[in-house]
């Protein structure tokens, strides 16, 4: 057989042994990875193919999954039409996609080619929890790969340059924030001794805007209380600079430890990890809360299919009891952010208001920088398309 025909078997391989799982494991990125890893003759370049055709077809499941009962070799084709344009893809889909037309960009002229329903992409329940993400625009972003970004934590960027250089990777700088690159080559990052030096960290553009909405000034004592590993922990210490104090709270204890491995790489010295339960009372409190990730469809496909209705219902109340919860520690006059990576309005603006209905004490304060996105009410919804991001919400709010 040819090495397209092996590569179009094993494919079919593996997506006979995943699909049982991809309408329900919330773990599928690990399943995907576990079986890959599992498979000792595949080089890295076959282990990207392939990680990217199951990803595909996760995807556009709708779309793929009727082709793999009836025509596998067709879902095979037509997996590979809808995949990503990297170098891993290009031959195995020059070969089975020779006499269709060009992949079109977006969503809506696929669907035509394919004869499928577009709105088919995103479950149900979104219609009415984030009308915007069926629009054109939108749901090509969420139909797209996601970007690869990185936040620097030094204003001296020569020792990255010169890494990046070496190993012949090509990055650039997004002209919305000092410290937001985007990274052009599949590259995996964590391998560079600039991120090990901590000189860098790996984080979607969307995630890094969130907190720059705030305008928020130098100095303060933070508590970011679901720090989880600390992403926005460190970003939060690069903003409000050496003057600046926070404690970091998480349930996940092991992620505390992640977060102090991460702030000693970057030699910040003025983060504090807290396991326990804060006490006192704060300049700012960040809630990035725990949500459905709805914003991560990009990364994390699988998701659509297996959140539902009643899901984004529960998020919304624990969100809004840990945001009462939280908010207890603002200080008067101090500031709170509410942040998710979820698209539904329930666990965003229906949280905010709420939350504002019954503590009259806070008032939203409108963002000092709102990036062009569309204000909602309340917060700002960071859809995807408009900085080619995952989606995010963010709310910026001040005790009276
Ligand atoms: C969206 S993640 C945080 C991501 C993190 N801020 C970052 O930027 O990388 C939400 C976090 O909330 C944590 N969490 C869940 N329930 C919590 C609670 N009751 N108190 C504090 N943290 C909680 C989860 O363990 C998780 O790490």
């Amino acid at each position: 057989m040819s090495v397209v025909g092996n590569q179009r078997q094993t494919y079919l391989r593996l997506a006979a042994e995943l699909r049982p799982h991809w309408r329900r494991d919330r773990a599928f990125p690990q399943r995907l990875q576990a079986l890959l890893a599992r498979a000792r003759a595949f080089g890295a370049r076959d282990r990207r193919l392939y990680r990217e055709l199951l990803y595909t077809t996760v995807r556009y499941a709708p779309w793929v999954e009727p082709l793999l009962d009836r025509e596998p070799e067709q879902a095979a084709a037509a997996a590979a039409w809808l995949a990503s344009d990297i170098p891993a893809v290009r031959a195995y889909r020059a070969a089975l996609t020779a006499d269709w037309p060009v992949c079109p960009a977006s969503v809506a002229a696929r669907a035509a080619v394919l004869r499928q329903s577009a709105d088919s992409l995103l479950p149900v329940w979104l219609k009415d929890e984030c009308a915007s993400a069926f629009d054109g625009l939108e749901l090509d972003a969420l139909h797209r790969r996601a970007s690869l970004w990185l936040r620097a934590q030094t204003d001296d960027l020569e020792p990255i340059r010169s890494e990046f250089a070496a190993r012949s990777w090509e990055w650039r700088h997004n002209p919305l924030l000092p410290d937001a690159h985007e990274v052009l080559t599949e590259a995996d990052l964590t391998q560079c001794d600039t991120y090990r030096q901590g000189l860098f960290e790996i984080q979607d553009l969307g995630s890094q805007l969130i907190l720059a909405t705030a305008g928020l000034p130098a100095g303060g004592y933070w508590l970011d209380a679901c720090a989880g590993a600390g992403g926005k922990t460190l970003q939060l210490r690069r903003i409000i600079g050496p003057a600046g104090r926070i404690d970091a709270h998480d349930i996940r204890t092991a992620a505390l430890d992640e977060l102090d491995r991460r702030a000693a790489r970057a030699g910040f010295g003025n983060i504090a990890v807290l396991k326990s339960a804060p006490s006192g009372s704060y300049d700012g409190v960040l809630v990035d809360a725990p949500c459905s990730g709805s914003g991560t469809w990009r990364r994390a496909p699988h998701l659509k299919w297996t959140t539902t209705a009643a899901m984004i219902a529960r998020h919304a109340a624990s969100q809004l009891a840990l945001l009462a919860r939280y908010a207890a520690h603002v200080r008067p006059g101090g500031w709170l952010i509410y942040a998710t990576c979820s698209l539904a309005g329930s666990e965003n603006l229906g949280v905010i208001s709420a939350f504002l209905a019954a503590n009259p004490e806070f008032t939203p304060a409108p963002p000092a920088c709102d990036f062009g996105y569309e204000h909602t009410g309340h917060g700002l919804a960071l859809l995807p398309a408009r900085h080619n991001t995952d989606g995010f919400y963010v709310a910026t709010l001040r005790r009276r």
